[in-house]
C-alpha cells in the first residue's frame, strides 16, 4: 500500500528535492512565490506520499492567501516523481488534500495552472482574480468548495497577514492514510512532461 500522510519536518528536505527535480530552476523566483514569502503554511494540508518502501512519491502543499480580505487556499507546488508520472498519484495527492480542506471548513481554492489538467477536479478559471504579474489570466483557476464561495469575490490575490510564525505546528501523524496504486500504467508508461502549474 501507498500511504499519504502530513509533511514533517522530516520530510521537508525530501520534498524540496521532489520539486527541484520536477521545475525549472528559479522556481522559486515565480510570482506566487511572493505571496508565500514569510508566511506559514496550512501545514495539515502539506502532505507526502510514499511507495510500500518509502520512496518519496508525490507532494502538495498549500499557503493561505487573502482575496478581498476573504481567506482562500492557495495551492502549488503539486509535484510526481518523475519515474511515476501518469499513473494517478497526483490525482490521488489533489483529491485526499481537497477532501481534508472541505473538512477543515475551508471555502474556496486557487491556483496557477493548466485548465485542462485542473478542471478535472472542479478548477474554473477566475475571470476577476488577480496574481501578481506577470501571470497569465487563463491559468488563474478556482476551485469552490463550499457553493458559491467564489462567486462575486474579486480583486488581487494578497498575502496572508499578520504574524508568520518560523515554527508550525506538528501535523497529527495520525491523519496518515492507506491508498491503493491507482492505476498501473496500462502499456507506455512515458512521463507525462511539461508543467501544469506556475509553482
Ligand atoms: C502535473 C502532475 C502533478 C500530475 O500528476 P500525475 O500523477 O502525473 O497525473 P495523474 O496520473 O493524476 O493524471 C494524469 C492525467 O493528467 C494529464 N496531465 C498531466 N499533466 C497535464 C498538463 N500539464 N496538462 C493537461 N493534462 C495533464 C495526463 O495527460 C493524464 O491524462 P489522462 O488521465 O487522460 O490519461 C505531475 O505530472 C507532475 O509532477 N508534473 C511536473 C510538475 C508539475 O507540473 N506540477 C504542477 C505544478 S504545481
Amino acid at each position: 500500500m501507498y500511504e499519504i500522510c502530513p509533511e514533517t519536518p522530516a520530510d521537508t528536505p525530501e520534498v524540496e528535492a521532489l520539486y527541484d527535480l520536477c521545475f525549472a530552476p528559479g522556481r522559486t523566483a515565480l510570482s506566487s512565490y511572493r505571496l508565500r514569502e514569510g508566511v506559514a503554511r496550512v501545514a495539515d494540508l502539506c502532505l507526502v506520499l510514499r511507495d510500500p518502501s518509502g520512496t518519496l512519491m508525490a507532494a502538495i502543499r498549500y499557503w493561505p492567501a487573502r482575496v478581498a480580505g476573504r481567506r482562500v487556499l492557495l495551492l502549488g507546488p503539486v509535484a510526481v516523481h518523475p519515474t511515476a508520472q501518469g499513473e494517478g498519484l497526483g490525482g490521488l495527492v489533489m483529491r485526499d488534500s481537497l477532501t481534508r480542506a472541505r473538512t477543515m471548513g475551508f471555502a474556496r481554492v486557487l491556483l496557477v495552472g493548466d485548465a485542462p489538467y485542473y478542471s478535472r477536479f472542479g478548477f474554473q478559471r477566475l475571470d476577476h482574480v488577480q496574481m501578481p504579474p506577470p501571470t497569465n489570466p487563463d491559468r488563474v483557476l478556482g476551485l469552490e468548495l463550499r457553493p458559491g464561495a467564489w462567486v462575486d469575490l474579486s480583486g488581487p490575490v494578497q498575502r496572508e497577514p499578520g504574524p508568520s510564525p518560523d515554527v508550525q505546528p506538528a501535523p497529527d501523524s495520525t491523519a496518515c492514510v492507506q491508498v491503493a496504486h491507482p492505476r498501473k500504467p496500462a502499456h507506455d508508461p512515458t512521463p507525462t512532461s511539461g508543467s501544469a502549474a506556475d509553482h
